[in-house]
């Protein structure tokens, strides 16, 4: 798909990924509609493609609220008049002990934004990409998704979910003209990875600092040319796609690939 004079909706794109993603989709001629908790940071993505001569609107969004996934579909539909490509991509990480010390709110939070979230915002959206004759989906799981992921079993475990969830859509091109696919990143350069004042004291805040600043991390702007790649690339369908440090994306084949059986159909004869 061509993202010139499309209607994009970004979850989590008041930051890191999701606005990267929302300049990169603008800059392409999509009209992008900022979904997130955050205003201040939503509110931002929008300035600056605006600024870059592009079109942007903000919706407030919770992704765990279903009153607040259809509100995004609403707003989006009177906005701009609809969503053509829908970039499911907010997500956050469990914070520290480490699961199983963890206390049960905080990594049921995990698996609710993480996944949870994730099916419910692709429900939400099927029926207006239905409207408009199809559409892309690109879910932003990650590569913690597809290997363990020790610092964070549970946030390995959701995205493992979304991997799942993506593949196992694949059915949708035929049934209803959408592509789902998903990305798998490895660490990347955003405020999840660096943590957020205020979220942290000053000395956690310069100890991950240190830690991060140890690893090879990924600019997110390389995590959104991986998004376009999708948009663009009409053969990609319920796949998984790696990326990496360095110039490398790369499709992960699941172990075994089912072919769906046709007559097995919900509403075949
Ligand atoms: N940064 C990484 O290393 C990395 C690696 C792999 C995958 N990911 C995934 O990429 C996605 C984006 O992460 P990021 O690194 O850009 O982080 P980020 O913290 O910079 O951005 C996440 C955004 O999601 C929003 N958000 C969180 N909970 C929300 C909710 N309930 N409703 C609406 N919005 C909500 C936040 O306000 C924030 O703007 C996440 O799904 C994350 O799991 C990140």
């Amino acid at each position: 798909m061509d993202p010139e004079a499309k209607i994009a909706v970004i979850t989590g794109a008041g930051s890191g990924i999701g606005r990267a993603a929302a300049l990169a989709l603008a800059r392409e001629g999509a009209s992008i509609i900022v979904a997130d908790l955050n205003e201040g940071g939503g509110r931002e993505t929008v300035r600056l493609i605006e600024d870059a001569g592009g079109n942007a609107a903000f919706v407030h969004v919770d992704v765990t609220k279903r009153d607040d996934l259809q509100r995004m579909v609403s707003f989006a539909q009177e906005t701009f008049g609809g969503i053509d490509i829908f970039h499911n991509n907010a997500g956050i990480g469990t914070p520290q002990p480490r699961f199983p010390a963890a206390a049960l709110e905080l990594w049921e939070k995990t698996l609710t934004v993480d996944l949870w979230a994730v099916i419910a915002a692709v429900q939400a959206v099927v029926p207006a990409m239905r409207q408009r004759g199809g559409g892309v989906i690109v879910n932003t799981a990650s590569l913690a998704g597809l290997i363990a992921h020790l610092p964070d079993p549970v946030y390995s475990a959701a995205k493992h979910g979304v991997v799942g969830l993506s593949r196992s859509l694949a059915f949708l091109r035929d049934e209803a003209n959408i592509r789902v696919n998903c990305i798998c990143p490895g660490v990347v350069d955003t405020p999840m990875v660096r943590g957020v004042p205020g979220t942290m004291t000053e000395a956690e805040l310069k100890a991950r600092e240190a830690y991060v600043n140890t690893m090879p991390l990924i600019r997110p702007e390389e995590i959104a040319e991986a998004v376009l790649e999708i948009v663009h690339d009409d053969s990609l369908v319920g796949q998984a796609m790696a990326i990496t440090h360095g110039p490398r994306r790369r499709i992960i084949d699941p172990p075994i690939r089912f072919r769906e059986d046709p007559s097995q159909r919900p509403g075949s004869p």
